[in-house]
């Protein structure tokens, strides 16, 4: 299915239509990227924030290789043993032994920007689809960039300034301080302002009182899931999809679980904290 070969004439880059997302045509993932290769696809990243390549057969090896030419694979917070290539994070309902096998179960997740609790959040993170249930855990996408921008001036001019809090519901994933990152985040490769905060980890606004804090937390989590700003995946067995965190933030619905999904992860950290 996958013999072609990465041509120089570079990838055929389709726009999904949606307000991010853009199926990328034409590379054969197991194979070495020329470097101007790369830069078409970092170029297609950067314009649609979440790219994906259907048809790959990929190694743990060969996706660890495609994600370093994105920035360096590091191993993620969770602790999850069992990982035979390091960098590669399952996200599975499996159990081996009577142990999961990797994160997040067959449960719904909810929308997030991956590590944004950290001081210094995931920059890109890549998702390759081995095993996938025949109904439900498709995943979307929401533009941060399309989010900001529908707001009405008044509220942009509201947010300007304020940063607000991010915590993991579940609470040994978090650092030991509160972070807190701007509310409004300038993406430092676009230039292009987004609106950081998501439903499942944003969980005030510095400086504001009780109620007002959560009043602005609600009103931009509601805001930042309206179906405008956003583009679901429904996941074929050899799908890598690759999105850059910063501007964007996804989440997962539930599948049965008699069902087996099978995902393999890999993460760029950012080396810089979001600025606003
Ligand atoms: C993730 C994630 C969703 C999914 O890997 O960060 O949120 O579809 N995964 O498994
Ligand atoms: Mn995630």
């Amino acid at each position: 299915m996958n013999n072609r070969i990465n041509t120089v004439e570079g990838p055929t880059i389709i726009p999904t239509g949606a307000a991010l997302g853009a199926e990328i045509r034409g590379l054969d993932l197991s194979l070495p990227l020329p470097d101007e290769t790369v830069t078409a696809v970092r170029g297609a990243l950067l314009d649609h924030c979440v790219v994906f390549f259907r048809g790959q057969e990929l190694s743990d090896e060969d996706q660890v290789r495609f994600t370093n030419y994105f920035g360096k694979a590091e191993v993620h917070v969770r602790d999850m043993p069992d990982r035979p290539v390091k960098e590669i994070l399952f996200i599975s309902n499996i159990k081996k032994d009577g142990k999961d096998i990797g994160a997040l179960g067959d449960r719904e997740v909810g929308f997030h920007s991956d590590l944004a609790y950290m001081p210094k959040p995931g920059t890109l993170s890549a998702l390759y689809a081995v095993e996938i249930p025949d109904s439900g855990g498709e995943t979307r996408w929401g533009s941060g960039y399309a989010a900001y921008e529908a707001l009405e001036d008044g509220m942009k001019e509201r947010l300007k300034g304020l940063r607000a809090t991010h915590r993991h519901p579940d609470t040994p994933l978090n650092p030991p301080e509160i972070i807190d990152h701007p509310v409004v985040c300038t993406h430092p490769e676009t230039g292009r302002k987004s609106l950081y905060v998501t439903p499942m980890f944003t969980r005030s606004i510095v400086g504001l009182e009780d109620h007002e804090s959560r009043a602005l937390v609600d009103t931009l989590a509601n805001h930042v899931t309206r179906p405008e700003f956003i583009w679901t995946h429904e996941w074929r067995v050899g799908d890598l999809v690759m999105w850059d965190n910063r501007p964007t933030m996804h989440g997962r619905g539930r599948f049965p679980s008699d069902q087996r999904r099978l995902m393999k992860r890999t993460q760029v950290f950012n080396d810089v904290a979001p600025v606003a």
